[in-house]
């Protein structure tokens, strides 16, 4: 949520800036802007919509110098205007920042009555002048930065540089999170890896309440009681060729059809392809001695986490609690003592399920957490945690995320059955080998995607669209819904198969496609009902099945999509990928903005 990005370099920064912004721009694309020092002063270029605006705005006034700060915005104090994009900036100092500013009000106004007069309807532009009134008053810049952060509340992350000061940037991290990177001669400050990646390897990762003064030189790392502290240096195996589509269409498309090899590279890490037993890093805490397991996340990892209960229920006979992280931190759940609780999260940066994390430490769980980001704040917080080897998602609607998510929390559904005695081996061993075998079934159907380009075509026309399944395809349902709405545009919603009939069958006609997720095994003729009552209605019933079920349902479905025969454990992973499709196709077809959809951001560090 809002991209940084700044560089304290010897070379001309703005496209260094530009670069590093495109790259950036998945955190939010509602305006950017760039600030350099060029002779001393502070200039900046800024533009409302996407980078590609910026980068019109630069090419009719290009913009010198070596040392600069950039943004991309995801608003949120503030309409998504040029005068409200960041830098924000007066002839002192220019700042960008990622983030909210709570008490922004109450500064404002003090602000004002000292002389100030704001220019913008954002929170931070308190920031530029809280600093300059410090510089006014004789401070130097660390001074007047280190006493401004003391008066800010909420969460951010900044970077600010200083009129007549070429060898001069300083960084700050609350909540959000910064990267500081080493150059040859240069340090950078960056939102994440992704935004540092061809600059430099060499990354820290700035720590709850730090602040950073970089000269060209050096970097001097402070924490939130200004003593100067030591933070490790880590190589980053991002690179910049990881970050390109290939040739693909969009980020989506290519993480889409990353999956075979990304679901197999998350298995690698958490299965023994010989014994077939899972294999999991040593553990804060005993499954066999926990009386529940307490989960949050939000968007689709939670729908990754709701599926995760029904594996956790089934294989190890322990109670799991699914919420929506920015519900549970408010709702006092009471925790039992030396529970567990688990996180599920693509960014490891979603404030809600950070602050969830922050209140079951309180209460003294053991903290496990499920990451794709390593050095991300929910990774570096846990006890344990467990990453997915996705790789880096850029588009913002989660694909490949969450398929490596649920191939986490099967093994760890696996593990704790065997630790509390409810799976055999023979069994254990029966369910690693129906996980081993995902990548190469995802990737037979993957070459038949063309199957949905069809049908993509049909719902592309329509205005509502439900999805249902039941058992573990409900949630995956709530999930296809909302990979369908978040890119298409279009409404969609998912039910439990069984519920349809208590008031949402009121919907169904001719006009309203329902998708159903309905693999063969044990809940099959249930749904197959359900699915007959739709028909019956005069439903459009768009069926996800193997030949076997599309076989036994036999007339009647609009349209029929086969997906290969799989164990009903595995079936969720697998049935992620015609739902992806089917949103990734009807969106390309209404052209709307597939990467980076409207009103969308891909981390959410506000609340
Ligand atoms: C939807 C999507 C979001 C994220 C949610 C949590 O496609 O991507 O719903 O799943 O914002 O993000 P992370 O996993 O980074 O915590």
């Amino acid at each position: 949520m809002c991209g940084i990005i700044g560089i304290l370099g010897n070379k001309a920064v703005t496209p260094l800036l530009m670069d590093a912004l495109k790259r950036l721009e998945y955190r939010g694309y509602d305006s950017a802007g760039v600030a350099t020092l060029l002779n001393g002063r502070i200039d900046r270029r800024r533009a409302e919509g996407k980078i590609v605006n910026l980068e019109g705005v630069i090419d009719e006034q290009p913009l010198g110098g070596t040392v600069g700060i950039g943004h991309t915005r995801w608003a949120t104090h503030g309409r998504p205007t040029e005068s409200n994009a960041h830098p924000h900036a007066n002839t002192e100092v220019a700042v960008v920042h990622n983030g909210i500013i709570e008490n922004f009000r109450a500064l404002r106004k003090e602000l004002e009555a000292a002389g100030h007069s704001f220019e913008t309807e954002t929170d931070t532009e308190v920031v530029v002048h809280l600093v300059t009134d410090y510089l006014n008053s004789q401070k130097s810049p660390e001074e007047a930065v280190a006493a401004t952060l003391k008066r800010l509340h909420g969460a951010f992350a900044l970077a600010i540089i200083f009129a007549g000061r070429h060898d001069l940037m300083i960084g700050a991290r609350r909540g959000s999170p910064l990267a500081l990177g080493y150059g040859d001669g240069e340090l950078y400050l960056g939102s994440d890896s992704l935004a540092l990646a061809p600059l430099t390897d060499r990354i820290c990762f700035l720590e709850e309440g730090d602040w950073v003064v970089l000269h060209k030189d050096e970097a001097k790392i402070y924490d939130q009681e200004d003593r100067p502290v030591d933070r490790p240096v880590t190589r980053t195996v991002m690179s910049g060729a990881m970050i390109g589509k290939g040739s693909y269409r969009h980020f989506m498309q290519k993480e889409i059809f990353e999956q075979p090899v990304v679901i197999g590279d998350t298995l690698q890490s958490y299965v023994d392809p010989l014994s077939r037993r899972v294999t999991l890093p040593e553990m804060p805490f005993d499954f066999a001695q926990i009386p529940r397991l307490t989960a949050s996340a939000c968007g689709t990892a939670y729908y990754a986490g709701l599926i995760g209960k029904y594996w956790f229920e089934q294989m190890a006979r322990l109670p799991m609690d699914i919420d929506i992280a920015s519900e549970f931190r408010y709702r006092e759940a009471p925790l039992p003592e030396n529970g567990a609780a688990l996180f599920i999260s693509q960014s490891g940066e979603t404030i809600d399920t950070l602050s969830a994390l922050r209140y079951t430490r309180q209460e003294k769980q053991h903290i496990l957490s499920i990451v794709n980001q390593p050095e991300s704040a929910i990774a570096r917080e846990s006890d344990v945690a467990l990453q997915t080897l996705a790789g880096p998602e850029i588009g913002v609607a989660s694909t490949k995320a969450f398929t490596t998510q649920l191939v986490v929390l099967a093994c760890l559904a696996l593990a704790a059955g065997r630790a509390r005695g409810s799976l055999s081996s023979e069994r254990e061993a029966e369910l690693t080998s129906a996980l081993i075998e995902v990548p190469a079934q995802a990737s037979y159907f993957l070459e038949r995607e063309a199957q949905l380009i069809d049908i993509a075509n049909e719902m592309a026309d329509a205005s509502d669209i439900l999805y249902m399944g039941r058992g573990s395809m409900y949630p995956l349902a709530l999930e296809g819904a909302l990979k369908f709405k978040e890119i298409s545009y279009l409404h969609a919603e998912g039910y439990a198969a069984g519920e349809l009939k208590h008031g949402a069958m009121a919907l169904i006609d001719e006009h309203v496609p329902i998708v159903v997720c309905a693999p063969s095994g044990p809940l099959f003729d249930k749904t197959a009902g359900n699915i007959q009552e739709v028909i019956a209605r005069g439903g459009r019933v768009v069926l996800i099945s193997d030949s076997q079920g599309i076989e036994a349902i036999g007339e009647g479905v609009t349209h029929a999509v086969e997906v290969p025969e799989v164990s009903p454990f595995v079936a969720p992973i697998l049935y992620a990928l015609p739902l992806q499709l089917l949103a990734y196709h009807t969106a390309s077809i209404k052209g709307t903005d597939v990467d980076q959809p409207r009103n969308l951001a891909k981390s959410v560090t506000v609340e």
